[in-house]
């Protein structure tokens, strides 16, 4: 075996010895993740109802989804610029606490764009049968608020602005959103999606609720 397997092999074996060793996580404590999540609020707004349409809406989202994101952004799977370096010091009890946090606490709703609110609606309720598009109600729910046990995104109320350009960057060949698992279902789903389906199913799930 080469010099360089073995001190791969080394790295990994070491690392994992420390990893199985760390503190078990607790289940998130939302009282704790409060006093957390102080320097989230500039952007996300203190209780997670972020005012800025480019910053997500995290009241009400679901805990498991948040937590998994928060690992994505951290490890860098997912791309957040706007928060690189944040969660380097935060540990996974911070982040299932801050997680617990957001999720309880209440999403505020915005309003559709009257001019698409049909195409919108139509598109999330019954997908595009020519395009092999499904609905975003089988995993999103008919009100938008998702399946939290599952880890599926509650959507409702969110703004159109950030929902764009999730749709935008999962569609994407390089350099976009690639963090929705092995079976890439928003990946293949956003592929079917023109610029004008995005902007219509996007304004419709801001004032979804
Ligand atoms: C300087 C602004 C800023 C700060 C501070 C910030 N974020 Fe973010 N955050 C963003 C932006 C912008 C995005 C969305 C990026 C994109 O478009 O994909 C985001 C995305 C997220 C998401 C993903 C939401 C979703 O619906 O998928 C989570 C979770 C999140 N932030 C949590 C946090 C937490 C927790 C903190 C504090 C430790 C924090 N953020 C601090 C700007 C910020
Ligand atoms: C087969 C299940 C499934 C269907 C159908 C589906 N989604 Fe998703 N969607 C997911 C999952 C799972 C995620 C979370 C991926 C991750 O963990 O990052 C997600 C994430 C998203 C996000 C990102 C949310 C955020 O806060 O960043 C948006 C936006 C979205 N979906 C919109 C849609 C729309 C619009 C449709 C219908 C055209 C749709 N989805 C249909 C499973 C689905």
């Amino acid at each position: 075996m080469n010099k360089l397997i073995v001190s791969l092999l080394l790295t990994v074996g070491i690392s994992g010895i420390a990893h199985a060793a760390g503190e078990p996580v607790k289940p998130g404590d939302a009282a704790a993740g409060q006093a957390k999540a102080a320097v989230c609020g500039a952007c996300h707004g203190p209780d997670g109802n972020s005012m800025a349409p480019n910053f997500p809406k995290l009241a009400g989202q679901g805990e498991r989804y948040l937590t998994k994101q928060l690992h994505d952004i951290k490890s860098g799977k997912r791309t957040v610029l706007e928060m690189t370096g944040l969660l380097t010091n935060l540990s996974d009890q911070d982040l299932a606490d801050i997680a617990a946090y957001f999720a309880s606490q209440k999403g505020s709703v915005g309003a559709a764009d009257p001019k698409v609110v049909s195409r919108g609606e139509a598109l999330f309720r019954g997908g595009d049968l020519a395009k092999g598009l499904p609905s975003c109600t089988g995993c999103h729910s008919p009100n938008g608020a998702g399946n939290a046990a599952a880890g599926f995104p509650h959507l409702g109320g969110q703004h159109a602005q950030y929902i764009a350009k999730q749709l935008t960057d999962f569609r994407k060949e390089e350099g976009g959103r690639n963090n929705d698992g092995d079976t890439k279902p928003m990946q293949s789903i956003a592929k079917k999606l023109s610029d004008e389906d995005i902007a219509a199913v996007s304004s419709y799930i801001q004032g979804l609720h």
